[in-house]
């Protein structure tokens, strides 16, 4: 699937994002094979609970039985139109999430003309 087509899903899935405290809505989409595998970030009233979209959608995708896990779209629909990439990529933990479950995978985000490898946002992960 091609990135633009992949960054539209992740901005449609958004929309069903699950945010009432945030209102910070992040979808994601997840290729594997010729599968697509979305989520969104889903808030909890114990905060530190709340489900990134990236760790949803890998989580969809694994759930699935789908590997290898090819390209990751993420799409951040209520940052500002000026924000800068930090603003809009992947947190930390879901950088691990993806260096464990999608390592060679391409990585789209919205708003952002670069392309990234997991490497690029997260060299020296933790491996076992
Ligand atoms: N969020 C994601 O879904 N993905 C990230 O990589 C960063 C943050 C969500 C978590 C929370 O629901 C909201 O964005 C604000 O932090």
């Amino acid at each position: 699937m091609e990135r633009e087509m992949l960054l539209l899903l992740a901005r449609d899935v958004a929309q069903r994002a699950y945010c009432p405290y945030s209102h910070f809505r992040v979808g994601a989409a997840v290729v594997a094979g010729d599968q697509v595998y979305v989520g969104v970030n889903i808030e909890i009233a114990s905060y530190g609970l709340t489900l990134c979209a990236e760790r949803s959608a890998l989580a969809a995708a694994i759930s699935a039985g789908a590997s290898p896990i090819t390209h990751v779209a993420v799409a951040c629909i209520d940052a500002p139109e000026e924000a800068s990439i930090g603003e809009r990529a992947p947190c930390g933990a879901c950088r691990q999430w993806l260096a464990d479950l999608a390592p060679a995978a391409l990585i789209y985000i919205d708003g952002v003309a670069q392309d990234f490898r997991v490497p690029d946002l997260l060299p020296y992960a933790f491996s076992l």
